[in-house]
C-alpha cells in the first residue's frame, strides 16, 4: 500500500482546480488524530472550539496558546499523513502587534507541531497574514461567524445576509488571498453566496454551515460524532452517537463492577502467568 502524503497547500489549491472536495475535521488528542489519519482525512484542524467540547467553557474566549500548543503536540503525535493547523487563539494575534502574531504562530509550528495556523478575521487580518507567510508559516484565513469576536458580533448567527454585508465579505474573502492565505474559513454564510466567494478565489474555501458550494468542508468532531451533547449546530450531521455508546458502555462497567462480575478469570493474573513475563 503507497503511504499517503501529508498534503502542501499547493495539493490543495490543485484540489480545487480538480474539483475534489477537502474534507477538514477538528481533533484534540492523540487516539483520535490516529483514527483520522487511517481513513485518509487531508486536513486536522485543532480548533479552539475545544475550550467548549473538551473544557466544558462558554466560549471559545478563554482558550490560550499554552493549552492550543497542548492538543496539537497530541493531535502530531497521532497524525502522521494528514496537515495539520492549529488555531490561533483568542487575542495572541492582531493586526496591531505583528510581533505578537509572529511570536504566536511560531509557537503553534515549533511547539506544538502544525504545519499551519488559522486567525479569524476579515480584511483587518490581512496584515497579519501577510507577516506570517512572509516568515514561512502557511495561514488559513476565517472568516463569516468568528466566534471569538461574538461580543462584537452579539449571537452565533448567520453572516452576510444584507447586501453590504455580503460585499463586505467577498471583499474580506479577497484581501486574504491577496495577503497570501492558502485556503479559508466561510462559517455560517448563506450558501448562494459562499458559492460566489468560492468562484471568486483561486484558493480552497472550507465551509462550516455555508453550504455544499465550498471547495472543502470542516466540522466539528464531538459534533458530527455525537460526542458533545450540550447544543447540536444546525449544519451538523451525526454520522454516531457516541455520547449514547460511551454511556450504555460505563452503566455496563459500574453495574458489573458493582455485581462482582468485573474482573473475570480472563482478566486476572495467576502467580506462575505474572513471573513468566
Ligand atoms: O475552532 C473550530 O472548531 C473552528 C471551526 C468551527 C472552523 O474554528
Amino acid at each position: 500500500m503507497n503511504k499517503p502524503k501529508r498534503p502542501s497547500i499547493h495539493d490543495l489549491r490543485r484540489m480545487k482546480q480538480r474539483g475534489e472536495r477537502i474534507p477538514m475535521l477538528t481533533c484534540y488528542d492523540y487516539t483520535s488524530a490516529k483514527i483520522l489519519d487511517q481513513v485518509g482525512i487531508p486536513l486536522i484542524l485543532v480548533g479552539d472550539s475545544l475550550g467548549m467540547v473538551v473544557h466544558g467553557h462558554d466560549s471559545t474566549l478563554r482558550v490560550t496558546l499554552d493549552m492550543i500548543i497542548h492538543h496539537g503536540q497530541a493531535v502530531a503525535a497521532g497524525a502522521k499523513n494528514a496537515m495539520i493547523i492549529i488555531d490561533l487563539p483568542f487575542a495572541t494575534y492582531s493586526a496591531s502587534d505583528l510581533p505578537l502574531s509572529l511570536h504566536s504562530a511560531a509557537r503553534a509550528v515549533a511547539e506544538g507541531g502544525a504545519h499551519a495556523v488559522k486567525v479569524e478575521g476579515g480584511r483587518r487580518m490581512a496584515p497579519v497574514v501577510g507577516t506570517l507567510v512572509a516568515s514561512g508559516i502557511p495561514v488559513m484565513g476565517h472568516i463569516g461567524l468568528t466566534p471569538q469576536s461574538i461580543h462584537m458580533i452579539g449571537g452565533y448567527r448567520v453572516q452576510g445576509q444584507s447586501e453590504e454585508a455580503a460585499q463586505r465579505l467577498k471583499a474580506a474573502a479577497l484581501a486574504l488571498e491577496e495577503a497570501g492565505a492558502f485556503a479559508i474559513v466561510l462559517e455560517l454564510v448563506p450558501a448562494p453566496l459562499a458559492v460566489e466567494i468560492s468562484r471568486e478565489l483561486t484558493i480552497p474555501t472550507i465551509g462550516i454551515g455555508a453550504g455544499s458550494g465550498c471547495d472543502g468542508q470542516v466540522q466539528v468532531f464531538h459534533d458530527i460524532m455525537g460526542m458533545y451533547e450540550d447544543f447540536v449546530p444546525k449544519h451538523a450531521k451525526r454520522y454516531a452517537t457516541l455520547a449514547k455508546a460511551i454511556r450504555e458502555a460505563a452503566q455496563n462497567y459500574v453495574d458489573e463492577v458493582r455485581a462482582g462480575l468485573f474482573p473475570g478469570p480472563e482478566h486476572s493474573f495467576d502467580r506462575s502467568k505474572d513471573f513468566e513475563g
